[in-house]
């Protein structure tokens, strides 16, 4: 299927954020629909996620991303350091884009949103997750995962072969 044009009018360069320990269907399927809203869409990994030690290194995370997103030519993966805001403001970013699963996500995403306003000037702009991702999480992923279930239709392949290294065949 090939992605609709970016919708006119919208000239925006969009940064979507995250930790991405790792990347699941659900960024992904947030990713692909804000490519195809915005010409220009840069994902964001923070370099040192502020819940927990990373799972994966920078380096990985930017590596699955880079798999899963080398079909849409007008997205890109990069890091920051430090406040998304500053990030932000000296890219010179229109718009973050972060996707919301649930009510909870909400509170937090709302004092987000309005803290990086009022550091950036840049507005976020929210896509509702798809409703059969919802529940997933890199949290969760990893947590199945590591308990030995099935993860492979909750994450691209890309991340699958990742997984696999951290927790070799048998292992
Ligand atoms: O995938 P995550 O962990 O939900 O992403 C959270 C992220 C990286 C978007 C958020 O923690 C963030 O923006 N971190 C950078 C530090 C920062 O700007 N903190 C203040 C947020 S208002």
């Amino acid at each position: 299927m090939t992605a609709p044009s970016p919708a006119s009018g919208l000239r925006a360069h969009a940064v979507y954020p995250g930790s991405f320990d790792p990347p699941t269907n659900g960024h992904l399927d947030v990713i692909v629909r804000a490519a195809r809203i915005f010409p220009q869409v840069t994902v964001a990994v923070v370099v040192n996620p502020q819940k927990r030690d990373p799972f994966f290194t920078l380096e990985e995370r930017m590596e699955m991303l880079r798999e899963c997103c080398g079909g849409h030519p007008n997205v890109q993966v990069e890091h920051f350091r430090g406040l998304l805001a500053g990030f932000v403001r000296v890219r010179g970013f229109d718009v973050i884009v972060k996707g919301l699963r649930v009510v909870s996500d909400f509170e937090s995403e709302m004092a987000f949103a309005h803290m990086n306003r009022s550091l950036s000037g840049v507005d976020t702009m929210f896509l509702m997750s798809d409703a059969g991702y919802s529940f997933i999480s890199s949290s969760l992923i990893k947590e199945v995962y590591l308990q030995g279930g099935d993860v492979s239709q909750f994450v691209p392949p890309a991340v699958l072969k990742f997984l696999a290294v951290k927790r070799p065949a048998g292992g």
